[in-house]
Protein backbone atom coordinates (compact mmCIF):
# COMPACT_ATOMS: atom_id res chain seq x y z
CA UNK A 1 0.00 0.00 0.00
CA UNK A 2 1.43 3.44 -0.25
CA UNK A 3 1.15 5.81 2.20
CA UNK A 4 1.25 9.90 2.55
CA UNK A 5 1.30 12.90 4.41
CA UNK A 6 -1.09 15.38 4.20
CA UNK A 7 -1.01 18.67 5.74
CA UNK A 8 -4.04 20.31 3.76
CA UNK A 9 -7.45 20.25 5.71
CA UNK A 10 -9.33 16.54 5.03
CA UNK A 11 -12.15 18.11 3.26
CA UNK A 12 -10.14 19.68 0.75
CA UNK A 13 -8.34 16.31 -0.27
CA UNK A 14 -9.74 14.35 -3.37
CA UNK A 15 -10.11 10.60 -2.14
CA UNK A 16 -12.93 7.66 -2.15
CA UNK A 17 -13.17 7.81 1.43
CA UNK A 18 -12.38 10.21 4.50
CA UNK A 19 -12.12 8.74 7.64
CA UNK A 20 -12.63 10.56 10.81
CA UNK A 21 -13.81 9.95 14.49
CA UNK A 22 -17.08 10.29 17.00
CA UNK A 23 -16.95 10.43 20.78
CA UNK A 24 -20.03 8.83 22.61
CA UNK A 25 -22.35 11.53 23.61
CA UNK A 26 -22.77 12.63 20.39
CA UNK A 27 -19.74 14.54 20.11
CA UNK A 28 -17.98 15.22 16.93
CA UNK A 29 -14.19 15.49 16.60
CA UNK A 30 -11.94 18.14 15.12
CA UNK A 31 -12.11 16.76 12.08
CA UNK A 32 -15.95 15.75 12.22
CA UNK A 33 -16.68 19.13 12.98
CA UNK A 34 -15.14 20.66 9.96
CA UNK A 35 -16.80 17.58 7.66
CA UNK A 36 -19.99 18.45 9.46
CA UNK A 37 -19.78 22.10 8.11
CA UNK A 38 -19.02 21.33 4.41
CA UNK A 39 -21.74 18.99 4.51
CA UNK A 40 -24.25 21.28 5.83
CA UNK A 41 -24.50 19.09 9.10
CA UNK A 42 -24.65 15.79 7.94
CA UNK A 43 -22.40 14.54 10.56
CA UNK A 44 -24.19 15.90 12.98
CA UNK A 45 -27.65 14.57 11.89
CA UNK A 46 -26.42 11.10 11.75
CA UNK A 47 -25.17 11.50 15.30
CA UNK A 48 -28.56 12.29 16.73
CA UNK A 49 -30.09 9.70 14.67
CA UNK A 50 -28.20 7.17 16.62
CA UNK A 51 -27.11 5.21 13.82
CA UNK A 52 -23.66 5.45 15.74
CA UNK A 53 -23.06 5.78 19.17
CA UNK A 54 -19.35 6.62 19.21
CA UNK A 55 -18.65 3.43 20.92
CA UNK A 56 -14.81 2.14 20.93
CA UNK A 57 -14.51 0.48 17.64
CA UNK A 58 -18.04 1.70 16.11
CA UNK A 59 -17.81 2.29 12.09
CA UNK A 60 -20.68 3.65 10.03
CA UNK A 61 -20.18 3.96 6.26
CA UNK A 62 -22.06 7.06 4.80
CA UNK A 63 -21.53 5.87 1.27
CA UNK A 64 -23.34 8.87 -0.09
CA UNK A 65 -22.91 12.57 0.72
CA UNK A 66 -25.19 14.58 -0.76
CA UNK A 67 -24.23 18.09 -2.41
CA UNK A 68 -20.66 17.36 -1.90
CA UNK A 69 -17.50 16.24 -3.86
CA UNK A 70 -16.86 13.82 -0.73
CA UNK A 71 -17.35 10.37 -1.69
CA UNK A 72 -17.64 8.70 1.40
CA UNK A 73 -17.58 9.45 4.95
CA UNK A 74 -16.28 6.50 7.35
CA UNK A 75 -17.15 7.38 10.84
CA UNK A 76 -14.98 5.55 13.67
CA UNK A 77 -16.22 5.57 17.53
CA UNK A 78 -13.72 6.95 19.51
CA UNK A 79 -15.25 6.42 22.82
CA UNK A 80 -15.90 8.69 26.23
CA UNK A 81 -14.08 12.34 25.00
CA UNK A 82 -11.10 12.12 26.57
CA UNK A 83 -7.26 11.71 25.69
CA UNK A 84 -7.20 7.54 24.45
CA UNK A 85 -5.23 4.73 26.02
CA UNK A 86 -2.75 3.48 23.47
CA UNK A 87 -4.20 -0.13 23.63
CA UNK A 88 -7.67 1.60 22.30
CA UNK A 89 -6.07 4.08 20.53
CA UNK A 90 -4.51 0.62 18.45
CA UNK A 91 -8.09 -0.94 18.58
CA UNK A 92 -9.65 1.75 16.67
CA UNK A 93 -7.11 1.70 13.73
CA UNK A 94 -8.22 -2.48 13.79
CA UNK A 95 -11.36 -1.52 13.90
CA UNK A 96 -11.23 1.17 10.94
CA UNK A 97 -8.92 -1.57 8.46
CA UNK A 98 -11.32 -4.07 9.31
CA UNK A 99 -14.16 -2.34 7.73
CA UNK A 100 -12.32 -0.58 5.18
CA UNK A 101 -11.30 -4.15 3.54
CA UNK A 102 -14.24 -4.81 2.92
CA UNK A 103 -14.86 -1.72 0.98
CA UNK A 104 -14.10 -1.16 -2.72
CA UNK A 105 -11.96 2.38 -2.48
CA UNK A 106 -8.71 2.61 -4.01
CA UNK A 107 -7.51 6.32 -2.13
CA UNK A 108 -8.63 7.16 1.35
CA UNK A 109 -8.01 9.97 3.71
CA UNK A 110 -7.75 9.06 7.71
CA UNK A 111 -7.54 11.96 10.18
CA UNK A 112 -7.25 9.57 13.27
CA UNK A 113 -3.97 10.65 14.34
CA UNK A 114 -5.98 14.01 15.64
CA UNK A 115 -6.88 11.97 18.34
CA UNK A 116 -5.55 13.03 22.05
CA UNK A 117 -3.46 9.69 23.18
CA UNK A 118 -2.06 9.22 26.26
CA UNK A 119 1.84 9.11 26.11
CA UNK A 120 3.03 9.31 22.92
CA UNK A 121 3.72 11.82 19.73
CA UNK A 122 2.22 12.00 16.48
CA UNK A 123 5.06 10.55 15.25
CA UNK A 124 4.08 7.43 17.01
CA UNK A 125 0.52 7.66 16.36
CA UNK A 126 1.28 8.04 12.62
CA UNK A 127 3.69 4.84 12.60
CA UNK A 128 0.46 2.56 14.56
CA UNK A 129 -1.72 3.46 11.14
CA UNK A 130 0.88 2.13 9.09
CA UNK A 131 1.79 -1.01 11.34
CA UNK A 132 -1.83 -1.60 11.91
CA UNK A 133 -3.39 -1.33 8.21
CA UNK A 134 -0.46 -3.32 6.86
CA UNK A 135 -0.89 -6.07 9.76
CA UNK A 136 -4.29 -5.98 8.77
CA UNK A 137 -4.78 -6.33 4.60
CA UNK A 138 -1.85 -9.49 5.00
CA UNK A 139 -2.64 -12.39 3.39
CA UNK A 140 -1.14 -15.71 2.36
CA UNK A 141 -2.04 -16.42 -1.03
CA UNK A 142 1.04 -17.69 -2.27
CA UNK A 143 0.03 -21.49 -2.70
CA UNK A 144 -4.08 -20.65 -3.33
CA UNK A 145 -4.55 -21.50 -7.14
CA UNK A 146 -7.96 -19.18 -6.53
CA UNK A 147 -6.36 -15.77 -4.52
CA UNK A 148 -9.47 -15.16 -2.01
CA UNK A 149 -10.96 -11.40 -1.26
CA UNK A 150 -9.54 -9.42 -3.37
CA UNK A 151 -8.52 -6.00 -1.34
CA UNK A 152 -9.23 -2.64 -3.62
CA UNK A 153 -7.46 -0.45 -1.40
CA UNK A 154 -4.04 1.32 -2.56
CA UNK A 155 -3.29 4.58 -1.22
CA UNK A 156 -3.66 6.18 2.02
CA UNK A 157 -3.93 9.63 3.03
CA UNK A 158 -2.32 10.41 6.54
CA UNK A 159 -3.93 13.84 7.29
CA UNK A 160 -1.75 15.79 9.93
CA UNK A 161 -0.68 19.64 11.15
CA UNK A 162 3.34 18.69 11.42
CA UNK A 163 4.31 16.99 8.58
CA UNK A 164 8.02 16.49 9.90
CA UNK A 165 6.84 14.47 12.87
CA UNK A 166 4.43 12.41 11.08
CA UNK A 167 6.81 11.76 7.99
CA UNK A 168 9.33 10.02 10.56
CA UNK A 169 6.48 8.02 11.69
CA UNK A 170 5.67 7.23 8.55
CA UNK A 171 9.18 5.59 7.71
CA UNK A 172 9.03 3.94 10.86
CA UNK A 173 6.11 2.55 10.45
CA UNK A 174 6.55 1.14 6.86
CA UNK A 175 10.45 -0.52 8.22
CA UNK A 176 8.57 -2.24 10.70
CA UNK A 177 5.63 -3.19 8.96
CA UNK A 178 7.81 -4.14 5.95
CA UNK A 179 9.73 -6.31 8.54
CA UNK A 180 6.82 -7.75 10.34
CA UNK A 181 5.84 -9.03 6.68
CA UNK A 182 8.90 -10.58 5.58
CA UNK A 183 8.68 -12.63 9.03
CA UNK A 184 4.92 -13.62 8.75
CA UNK A 185 5.22 -14.40 5.00
CA UNK A 186 8.49 -16.70 5.60
CA UNK A 187 6.80 -18.14 8.87
CA UNK A 188 3.65 -19.34 7.25
CA UNK A 189 5.38 -20.83 4.33
CA UNK A 190 5.13 -24.57 4.56
CA UNK A 191 7.90 -26.66 6.10
CA UNK A 192 8.36 -28.21 2.40
CA UNK A 193 9.33 -24.73 1.13
CA UNK A 194 10.84 -22.71 3.55
CA UNK A 195 13.88 -24.93 4.26
CA UNK A 196 17.29 -24.13 5.51
CA UNK A 197 18.31 -23.78 2.29
CA UNK A 198 15.49 -22.02 1.24
CA UNK A 199 16.43 -19.49 4.59
CA UNK A 200 19.72 -18.93 3.68
CA UNK A 201 18.51 -17.89 0.22
CA UNK A 202 16.45 -15.21 1.83
CA UNK A 203 19.42 -13.44 4.01
CA UNK A 204 21.70 -13.62 0.47
CA UNK A 205 18.78 -11.52 -0.71
CA UNK A 206 18.40 -9.10 1.55
CA UNK A 207 22.04 -8.49 1.19
CA UNK A 208 21.30 -7.91 -2.22
CA UNK A 209 19.16 -5.50 -1.12
CA UNK A 210 20.91 -3.70 1.22
CA UNK A 211 24.39 -2.35 0.81
CA UNK A 212 25.04 -2.50 3.97
CA UNK A 213 24.37 -6.12 4.97
CA UNK A 214 26.56 -9.08 4.30
CA UNK A 215 25.74 -12.73 4.27
CA UNK A 216 28.13 -15.82 4.92
CA UNK A 217 26.42 -18.70 4.93
CA UNK A 218 28.24 -21.66 7.12
CA UNK A 219 27.28 -25.02 5.93
CA UNK A 220 27.48 -28.36 7.68
CA UNK A 221 31.14 -28.77 6.71
CA UNK A 222 32.13 -25.34 8.08
CA UNK A 223 30.34 -26.31 11.04
CA UNK A 224 32.06 -29.54 11.41
CA UNK A 225 35.41 -27.85 11.77
CA UNK A 226 33.97 -25.10 13.89
CA UNK A 227 33.05 -28.63 16.42
CA UNK A 228 29.60 -27.36 16.79
CA UNK A 229 28.44 -31.43 17.74
CA UNK A 230 25.25 -29.78 19.50
CA UNK A 231 23.84 -28.50 16.04
CA UNK A 232 25.00 -30.83 14.05
CA UNK A 233 23.37 -33.41 16.20
CA UNK A 234 19.90 -31.87 15.49
CA UNK A 235 20.32 -31.48 11.53
CA UNK A 236 21.95 -35.30 11.33
CA UNK A 237 18.03 -36.52 12.05
CA UNK A 238 16.87 -34.54 8.80
CA UNK A 239 17.53 -34.99 4.89
CA UNK A 240 17.75 -30.83 4.03
CA UNK A 241 21.33 -29.93 4.83
CA UNK A 242 21.66 -27.10 7.69
CA UNK A 243 22.66 -24.27 7.29
CA UNK A 244 23.91 -21.54 9.92
CA UNK A 245 23.19 -18.15 8.46
CA UNK A 246 25.11 -14.70 9.62
CA UNK A 247 24.14 -11.24 8.47
CA UNK A 248 25.92 -8.01 9.46
CA UNK A 249 24.63 -5.39 8.88
CA UNK A 250 26.72 -2.18 9.51
CA UNK A 251 25.68 1.02 9.81
CA UNK A 252 27.12 2.35 12.96
CA UNK A 253 31.08 3.14 13.67
CA UNK A 254 33.94 0.53 12.66
CA UNK A 255 35.07 0.13 16.49
CA UNK A 256 31.41 -0.42 17.91
CA UNK A 257 30.49 -3.52 19.41
CA UNK A 258 27.50 -5.30 17.21
CA UNK A 259 23.88 -6.21 18.58
CA UNK A 260 23.93 -9.80 18.42
CA UNK A 261 20.85 -11.31 17.32
CA UNK A 262 19.81 -15.07 17.19
CA UNK A 263 17.03 -16.49 15.66
CA UNK A 264 15.67 -20.34 16.04
CA UNK A 265 15.24 -21.22 12.17
CA UNK A 266 14.06 -24.67 13.21
CA UNK A 267 11.81 -25.08 9.97
CA UNK A 268 10.19 -27.83 11.41
CA UNK A 269 10.02 -29.81 14.16
CA UNK A 270 8.80 -33.39 14.34
CA UNK A 271 10.21 -33.57 17.84
CA UNK A 272 12.42 -36.57 16.28
CA UNK A 273 12.77 -39.85 18.15
CA UNK A 274 10.95 -38.46 21.01
CA UNK A 275 8.08 -37.44 18.36
CA UNK A 276 5.32 -35.26 18.62
CA UNK A 277 1.97 -36.15 18.76
CA UNK A 278 0.54 -35.88 15.50
CA UNK A 279 -2.59 -33.16 16.02
CA UNK A 280 -1.57 -30.15 15.39
CA UNK A 281 1.74 -30.57 14.60
CA UNK A 282 1.90 -28.51 10.74
CA UNK A 283 2.00 -25.92 13.37
CA UNK A 284 5.88 -26.66 13.57
CA UNK A 285 6.53 -25.01 10.63
CA UNK A 286 6.63 -22.58 12.63
CA UNK A 287 9.32 -23.29 15.05
CA UNK A 288 11.78 -21.02 13.03
CA UNK A 289 9.79 -17.81 13.99
CA UNK A 290 12.65 -16.66 15.89
CA UNK A 291 15.06 -16.85 12.41
CA UNK A 292 12.18 -14.90 10.23
CA UNK A 293 12.24 -12.19 13.26
CA UNK A 294 15.84 -11.62 12.93
CA UNK A 295 15.35 -11.43 9.16
CA UNK A 296 12.94 -9.06 9.64
CA UNK A 297 14.66 -7.14 12.06
CA UNK A 298 17.80 -6.79 10.55
CA UNK A 299 15.49 -5.67 7.13
CA UNK A 300 13.83 -3.06 8.74
CA UNK A 301 17.46 -1.79 10.30
CA UNK A 302 18.83 -1.51 7.33
CA UNK A 303 15.53 0.34 5.38
CA UNK A 304 15.78 2.95 8.88
CA UNK A 305 19.95 2.87 7.95
CA UNK A 306 20.38 3.23 11.54
CA UNK A 307 23.72 3.53 13.05
CA UNK A 308 24.25 0.76 14.04
CA UNK A 309 26.67 -2.81 13.79
CA UNK A 310 24.37 -5.52 14.10
CA UNK A 311 24.75 -8.98 13.76
CA UNK A 312 22.21 -12.06 12.87
CA UNK A 313 22.49 -15.53 13.20
CA UNK A 314 20.10 -17.55 12.26
CA UNK A 315 20.73 -21.95 13.03
CA UNK A 316 18.43 -23.89 10.93
CA UNK A 317 17.71 -27.55 10.15
CA UNK A 318 14.73 -29.51 10.31
CA UNK A 319 14.39 -32.23 13.66
CA UNK A 320 13.45 -35.57 12.11
CA UNK A 321 13.06 -38.98 13.44
CA UNK A 322 15.97 -40.56 11.03
CA UNK A 323 17.99 -44.11 11.28
CA UNK A 324 21.07 -41.22 11.82
CA UNK A 325 18.91 -38.69 14.44
CA UNK A 326 19.80 -38.29 17.80
CA UNK A 327 18.28 -40.85 20.61
CA UNK A 328 17.59 -40.02 24.15
CA UNK A 329 20.51 -40.74 26.19
CA UNK A 330 22.98 -39.80 23.01
CA UNK A 331 25.64 -37.39 24.90
CA UNK A 332 27.23 -34.58 22.83
CA UNK A 333 30.02 -32.09 22.50
CA UNK A 334 29.19 -28.80 22.50
CA UNK A 335 31.48 -26.45 20.51
CA UNK A 336 32.24 -24.71 23.76
CA UNK A 337 33.39 -28.05 25.26
CA UNK A 338 30.70 -28.66 27.69
CA UNK A 339 28.75 -32.20 27.04
CA UNK A 340 25.11 -32.78 27.16
CA UNK A 341 22.80 -35.40 27.49
CA UNK A 342 19.95 -35.57 25.43
CA UNK A 343 17.20 -36.47 27.37
CA UNK A 344 14.90 -36.16 24.86
CA UNK A 345 15.09 -35.07 21.17
CA UNK A 346 12.25 -32.58 21.15
CA UNK A 347 14.17 -30.42 23.04
CA UNK A 348 16.37 -29.74 19.91
CA UNK A 349 16.01 -25.68 20.03
CA UNK A 350 18.55 -25.29 22.82
CA UNK A 351 20.79 -27.57 20.99
CA UNK A 352 20.74 -26.00 18.06
CA UNK A 353 21.20 -22.24 19.83
CA UNK A 354 24.00 -23.00 22.60
CA UNK A 355 26.41 -23.58 19.86
CA UNK A 356 25.14 -20.49 17.92
CA UNK A 357 25.53 -18.71 21.20
CA UNK A 358 29.46 -20.13 21.62
CA UNK A 359 30.01 -18.60 18.13
CA UNK A 360 28.34 -15.18 18.69
CA UNK A 361 31.51 -14.51 21.25
CA UNK A 362 33.68 -14.06 18.36
CA UNK A 363 31.85 -11.02 16.79
CA UNK A 364 32.82 -9.37 20.47
CA UNK A 365 29.13 -8.16 20.85
CA UNK A 366 27.89 -5.67 23.33
CA UNK A 367 25.02 -7.70 23.65
CA UNK A 368 23.46 -10.99 22.08
CA UNK A 369 19.47 -11.23 22.17
CA UNK A 370 17.88 -14.57 21.25
CA UNK A 371 14.40 -15.16 20.40
CA UNK A 372 13.27 -18.73 19.74
CA UNK A 373 9.74 -20.98 19.90
CA UNK A 374 11.59 -22.39 22.83
CA UNK A 375 8.89 -24.17 24.93
CA UNK A 376 5.28 -25.26 24.99
CA UNK A 377 5.38 -24.20 28.80
CA UNK A 378 5.88 -20.66 28.11
CA UNK A 379 2.03 -21.03 26.92
CA UNK A 380 1.40 -22.58 30.42
CA UNK A 381 2.86 -20.00 32.17
CA UNK A 382 2.04 -16.78 29.94
CA UNK A 383 -0.26 -17.84 27.55
CA UNK A 384 -0.34 -15.87 23.72
CA UNK A 385 0.13 -12.14 24.89
CA UNK A 386 3.39 -11.14 26.00
CA UNK A 387 6.77 -13.29 25.06
CA UNK A 388 8.71 -14.70 27.89
CA UNK A 389 12.04 -12.64 28.73
CA UNK A 390 14.88 -13.95 30.92
CA UNK A 391 18.50 -12.77 31.08
CA UNK A 392 21.42 -12.61 32.86
CA UNK A 393 21.53 -8.40 32.50
CA UNK A 394 18.97 -6.20 34.35
CA UNK A 395 19.95 -3.25 32.38
CA UNK A 396 19.17 -4.98 28.98
CA UNK A 397 16.08 -6.27 30.30
CA UNK A 398 14.72 -3.42 31.36
CA UNK A 399 15.83 -1.79 27.82
CA UNK A 400 13.70 -4.41 26.29
CA UNK A 401 10.81 -3.86 28.25
CA UNK A 402 10.37 -0.53 27.61
CA UNK A 403 10.99 -1.02 24.01
CA UNK A 404 8.01 -3.30 24.63
CA UNK A 405 5.76 -1.28 25.71
CA UNK A 406 6.50 1.61 23.10
CA UNK A 407 6.36 -1.26 20.51
CA UNK A 408 2.86 -2.53 21.79
CA UNK A 409 4.68 -5.98 21.12
CA UNK A 410 4.68 -7.11 25.14
CA UNK A 411 6.93 -9.46 27.08
CA UNK A 412 7.12 -10.40 30.45
CA UNK A 413 10.60 -11.40 33.05
CA UNK A 414 10.73 -14.49 34.03
CA UNK A 415 13.60 -15.58 37.15
CA UNK A 416 17.17 -17.30 35.83
CA UNK A 417 17.98 -17.92 39.51
CA UNK A 418 20.66 -20.82 39.70
CA UNK A 419 18.72 -23.04 41.90
CA UNK A 420 17.04 -23.82 38.93
CA UNK A 421 20.14 -25.33 37.20
CA UNK A 422 19.71 -28.17 39.39
CA UNK A 423 16.85 -29.36 37.18
CA UNK A 424 19.47 -29.41 34.39
CA UNK A 425 22.18 -32.41 36.07
CA UNK A 426 22.87 -35.16 34.19
CA UNK A 427 24.58 -38.48 35.66
CA UNK A 428 26.70 -38.87 32.90
CA UNK A 429 27.47 -35.40 31.05
CA UNK A 430 27.93 -31.76 31.97
CA UNK A 431 24.37 -31.05 31.39
CA UNK A 432 20.94 -32.31 30.49
CA UNK A 433 18.94 -31.18 27.52
CA UNK A 434 15.75 -30.79 29.85
CA UNK A 435 15.04 -30.06 32.90
CA UNK A 436 11.75 -32.26 34.03
CA UNK A 437 7.83 -31.14 34.01
CA UNK A 438 8.49 -27.77 36.98
CA UNK A 439 9.56 -24.51 34.85
CA UNK A 440 9.98 -25.25 31.67
CA UNK A 441 10.46 -21.73 30.17
CA UNK A 442 13.00 -21.08 32.88
CA UNK A 443 14.69 -24.47 32.49
CA UNK A 444 14.97 -23.80 28.53
CA UNK A 445 16.70 -20.52 29.10
CA UNK A 446 18.82 -21.84 32.18
CA UNK A 447 20.58 -24.34 29.73
CA UNK A 448 21.09 -21.37 27.18
CA UNK A 449 22.74 -19.26 29.92
CA UNK A 450 25.51 -21.80 30.51
CA UNK A 451 26.42 -21.19 27.14
CA UNK A 452 26.13 -16.83 27.27
CA UNK A 453 28.27 -16.12 30.33
CA UNK A 454 30.56 -14.22 28.43
CA UNK A 455 28.43 -12.01 27.56
CA UNK A 456 25.20 -9.60 28.30
CA UNK A 457 22.67 -11.37 27.14
CA UNK A 458 18.36 -11.66 26.90
CA UNK A 459 16.09 -14.39 25.74
CA UNK A 460 12.70 -14.65 24.07
CA UNK A 461 10.81 -17.55 24.12
CA UNK A 462 8.06 -16.23 21.67
CA UNK A 463 6.41 -20.02 21.53
CA UNK A 464 2.55 -18.39 22.22
CA UNK A 465 3.39 -14.53 20.62
CA UNK A 466 4.44 -15.93 17.33
CA UNK A 467 1.98 -17.21 15.75
CA UNK A 468 -1.62 -17.59 16.12
CA UNK A 469 -3.60 -21.05 16.60
CA UNK A 470 -6.72 -21.65 15.54
CA UNK A 471 -9.28 -20.32 12.76
CA UNK A 472 -7.28 -16.93 13.07
CA UNK A 473 -4.00 -19.23 12.20
CA UNK A 474 -1.15 -17.51 11.09
CA UNK A 475 2.25 -15.36 12.06
CA UNK A 476 2.09 -12.61 13.85
CA UNK A 477 5.64 -11.42 12.80
CA UNK A 478 6.65 -10.64 16.61
CA UNK A 479 8.64 -9.85 17.99
CA UNK A 480 9.87 -7.75 14.73
CA UNK A 481 8.56 -4.66 16.16
CA UNK A 482 9.94 -5.08 19.68
CA UNK A 483 13.49 -5.40 18.60
CA UNK A 484 12.95 -2.71 16.20
CA UNK A 485 12.40 0.08 19.11
CA UNK A 486 14.81 -2.00 21.13
CA UNK A 487 17.18 -0.76 17.99
CA UNK A 488 15.61 2.73 17.84
CA UNK A 489 15.79 3.36 21.21
CA UNK A 490 19.66 2.78 21.35
CA UNK A 491 20.23 5.00 18.67
CA UNK A 492 18.58 7.73 20.54
CA UNK A 493 19.93 6.94 23.78
N1 LIG B 1 9.46 -25.98 19.27
C1 LIG B 1 9.12 -26.60 20.49
C2 LIG B 1 8.40 -25.64 21.44
C3 LIG B 1 6.93 -25.46 21.19
C4 LIG B 1 6.03 -26.44 21.55
C5 LIG B 1 6.46 -24.28 20.68
C6 LIG B 1 4.69 -26.24 21.35
C7 LIG B 1 5.11 -24.07 20.52
C8 LIG B 1 4.22 -25.06 20.84
C9 LIG B 1 10.37 -27.09 21.21
O1 LIG B 1 11.37 -27.55 20.39
C10 LIG B 1 9.93 -28.24 22.05
O2 LIG B 1 9.51 -29.22 21.50
N2 LIG B 1 10.04 -28.09 23.35
C11 LIG B 1 9.62 -29.11 24.25
C12 LIG B 1 10.63 -29.17 25.37
C13 LIG B 1 10.44 -30.34 26.28
C14 LIG B 1 10.76 -31.63 25.54
C15 LIG B 1 11.35 -30.19 27.47
C16 LIG B 1 8.24 -28.73 24.78
O3 LIG B 1 7.99 -27.56 25.03
O4 LIG B 1 7.41 -29.63 24.90
MN1 LIG C 1 11.06 -29.61 19.90
ZN1 LIG D 1 11.40 -26.78 18.48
Amino acid sequence: MNYSIETNPLETLKSDLLIVGIYSNQQLSFAAKTLDVVTNGLLTSVVKRGDIAGKLNDTLLLNVVPNSNIERILLVGLGEQKPLSAKNYRKILTATINALKKLKVNSVAISLTDCDVEKVDLTWKTRQIVEIFEDGIYQFTECKTKPSDEITLKNIVITTTDSTAAETGLAQGLAIAEGVTLAKHLADLPANICTPTFLAQQALTLAGTFDAIETTILDVADMEKLGMGSFLAVARGSREPAKLISLEYRGGDKNSKPIVLIGKGLTFDSGGISLKAGAGMDEMKYDMCGGAAVLGTLQAAAQLNLPLNIVGLIPSTENMPDGQANKPGDILTSMSGKTIEVLNTDAEGRLILCDTLTYAKRFQPEVVIDLATLTGAVLVALGRVPSGLLGNDDALCNDLITASETANDSVWRLPLWEEYQEQLKSNFADLANIGGKDAGTITAACFLANFAEDFRWAHLDIAGTAWRTGSAKGATGRPVPLLTQYLLNRVHA
